[in-house]
C-alpha cells in the first residue's frame, strides 16, 4: 500500500512531545513491514539544515485564500525513511513551532499544500494517515475532492488522536477563506457554534485511532473526551487503539549516542555508570546507594505534577534524589525551583528542553514518576523500561496498558501503578518501590521484565497495516 503519513512535527526535523517521536518512527516501521510509505511534516526555523537533503519540489504552487502561494519542498531520509518537508516561511519560520493565535491557519496551509505535494509525486496513495487536530482539515478536504477528482477517488484517511485535550478551535466565519465552503465541509467542522479541526477529523475520517487501547475508551466518557465524547461513540466501530512502539534506532540503552557507557538487559553494569556522571551533571554528591527518582516532561497540568509537589518532601526524607528536566506552567516551575534551593544535595532540575539530558536521565536514574491526570499513551514510561528504570505511574490510557503492577509474590510485572488521583496513592506505591529497591534481586527482576518487553514499532506498524485494510470495508 502506498501511505502518505501527515504530521505537525517528526522527529529528527521537529518535536515538542511525543507525537514528534511516533510520526518519525513510524513511516520507517511501516517502511520495514513493507509498505510504501513517506512523510509529509512542515519545514520550520527549528528543523536543522543538515536534514535538508536536496530540493524535491522548487514551485510548489498552493491556492491560498484565493491567491498562489509559491511553497518548496525539501526531501531528507533523516528519520531513516522518505520525507517531504514543505517550506512556507510566513507560516512555519517562527520562533516557536506552536503557539499562535492563528496556528489553526498555518496548519490548514500545511494540509493544503501537502494534498498538492501528493498530487505533484505521482500516483494516488491508498491511505492518507493524519495525526491530531492539525491533519483534520485534510480529512474533510479528501473526503470532499473523492467526488470531484478522480485521483483521489480511490483514497482512504486514516485520523489517529494523540491527545483530545488539543482541538484546533476557530471561527467558523473563517472557513471559507481555506476553501471550506459546501454543507458537507461546514458540518464537519461545526462545533458548538465554532469549527475544530479535531471534530473534523473525527467526524468524516475512514477510519480513527489513539494511541492506547485504554484512552480508546476514555474519550468516550464525557471526562475525557472533551465535548466530543459523543461522537467517538458514535464512531466507536470504526475506531480502535494502537500503543506506540519505541523507536530502537534512538532510544536503547546499548547503543544510544548520548551515552558514555552502555548496557542491556543481560549486562546491566554499565547502568551505574550512567548513574554517576548523572549525579556528576546535577552536581549532586556521588553516593550510589540511595535512588534516583526521574521525570521529564512538559510541565502541564496533563503529566499529575500536582501529585509530585505532594509526595516530592516524603521522597526527600528517604534519602532519596529527585531529577526533574521539563518547562512550562510557571507555577510547576517555580515549585521545582525551590526544591532544588530546599535541597540542593538531593535535587537536580534542568527547565528547558534538552535531549541529550533526556537520554542520560533515562539510562542513570532508577525509578520514573508518571502520575498523569490523562495520558493517551506516554512514551517515556516504555522508554524507561527499556533503560531498566523502573516506572511509578497512574492507571491511565497508555500507562495502564504499558505497566504492570509488580507483584513480589510471583515476580510478575514490570512497575508500580495507582488508580485513584490521590497523593496518598502514590506515595503508596512510592514505599512500594522503594522496599523492592533495596531487595538486589528483586529489583533486577523487575528491570529484567521491563527491558525484555517488546514493544518495538514494527508490531504496532502491522496493527496499523492491518487499520489500513479496514478503511476499504
Ligand atoms: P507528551 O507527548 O504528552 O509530551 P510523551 O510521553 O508521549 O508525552 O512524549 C514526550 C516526549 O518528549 C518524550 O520523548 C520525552 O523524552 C520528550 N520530552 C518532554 N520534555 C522534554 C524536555 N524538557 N527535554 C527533552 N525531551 C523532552
Ligand atoms: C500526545 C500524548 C501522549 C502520547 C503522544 C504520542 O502528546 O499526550 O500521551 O504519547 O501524543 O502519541
Amino acid at each position: 500500500m502506498r501511505v502518505a503519513v501527515l504530521s505537525a512535527e517528526a522527529v529528527p526535523y521537529s518535536k515538542t512531545g511525543g507525537l514528534g517521536d511516533v510520526a518519525g518512527a513510524l513511516p520507517k516501521a511501516l517502511r520495514a513491514v513493507g509498505e510504501d510509505s513517506f512523510l509529509i511534516t512542515p519545514c520550520y526555523l527549528q528543523t536543522k539544515g543538515e536534514y535538508l537533503w536536496h530540493t524535491a519540489v522548487d514551485d510548489l504552487w498552493v491556492n491560498w485564500r484565493g491567491k498562489p502561494y509559491r511553497a518548496q519542498a525539501f526531501y531528507s531520509e533523516a528519520n531513516g525513511s522518505p520525507t517531504f518537508l514543505i517550506d512556507a516561511p510566513s507560516f512555519f519560520h517562527r520562533d516557536s513551532i506552536y503557539g499562535y493565535t492563528e496556528d489553526y491557519e498555518r496548519f490548514a496551509f500545511f494540509n493544503h499544500a501537502a494534498l498538492e505535494l501528493i498530487k505533484r509525486l505521482g500516483a494516488p496513495p491508498d491511505i492518507v494517515h493524519l495525526n491530531d487536530w492539525h491533519c483534520g482539515f485534510a480529512a474533510v478536504e479528501i473526503a470532499h475532492l473523492r467526488y470531484w477528482d478522480s485521483y483521489w477517488r480511490n483514497t482512504r484517511t486514516v485520523f489517529s488522536i494523540h491527545n483530545m485535550a488539543y482541538q484546533g478551535g476557530f471561527d467558523i466565519g473563517e472557513l471559507w477563506k481555506f476553501g471550506f465552503s459546501s454543507d458537507f465541509e461546514r458540518n464537519a467542522f461545526a462545533f458548538n457554534g465554532y469549527a475544530s479541526a479535531m471534530k473534523a477529523g473525527l467526524a468524516v475520517a475512514d477510519m480513527l485511532s489513539t494511541v492506547s487501547r485504554r484512552y480508546g475508551f476514555e474519550i468516550q466518557q464525557p471526562e475525557n473526551g472533551y465535548g466530543l465524547d459523543w461522537l467517538v461513540r458514535q464512531r466507536s466501530n470504526r475506531l480502535i487503539g494502537i500503543v506506540n512502539g519505541v523507536d530502537f534506532d534512538v532510544w536503547n540503552p546499548a547503543t544510544d549516542t548520548a551515552l558514555n557507557s552502555h548496557f542491556n538487559a543481560q549486562n546491566i553494569n554499565g547502568k551505574q555508570a550512567c548513574k554517576k556522571e548523572l549525579l556528576e551533571q546535577f552536581s549532586l554528591p556521588v553516593d550510589l546507594e540511595p535512588p534516583i527518582f526521574a521525570n521529564i516532561t512538559r510541565l502541564t497540568g496533563q503529566k499529575g505534577i500536582d501529585l509530585m509537589m505532594a509526595v516530592a518532601g516524603d521522597i526527600l526524607a528517604t534519602g532519596s534524589y529527585i531529577i526533574s528536566l521539563g518547562s512550562g506552567e510557571q507555577r510547576y516551575e517555580d515549585f521545582w525551583q525551590r526544591l532544588r534551593d530546599y535541597a540542593p544535595r538531593q535535587v537536580g532540575i534542568f527547565r528547558g528542553y534538552n535531549e541529550d539530558l533526556a537520554h542520560k536521565i533515562e539510562a542513570g536514574a532508577d525509578l520514573f514518576m508518571m502520575p498523569s491526570k490523562f495520558e493517551p499513551c506516554g512514551l517515556n514510561q516504555m522508554y524507561s523500561l527499556r533503560y531498566g528504570t523502573v516506572p511509578v505511574v497512574r492507571a491511565v490510557g497508555g500507562l495502564d496498558d504499558t505497566v504492570q503492577n509488580f507483584d513480589a509474590v510471583n515476580g510478575k510485572g514490570n512497575g508500580f501503578k495507582f488508580s485513584e488521583y490521590r497523593a496518598d496513592k502514590f506515595l503508596e506505591k512510592i514505599y512500594e518501590a522503594l522496599f523492592a529497591y533495596y531487595d538486589k534481586d528483586v529489583w533486577r527482576r523487575l528491570q529484567w521484565n521491563g527491558m525484555t518487553i517488546d514493544n518495538s514499532w514494527e508490531n504496532a506498524a502491522r496493527k496499523y497495516v492491518q487499520l489500513y485494510r479496514m478503511t476499504k470495508s
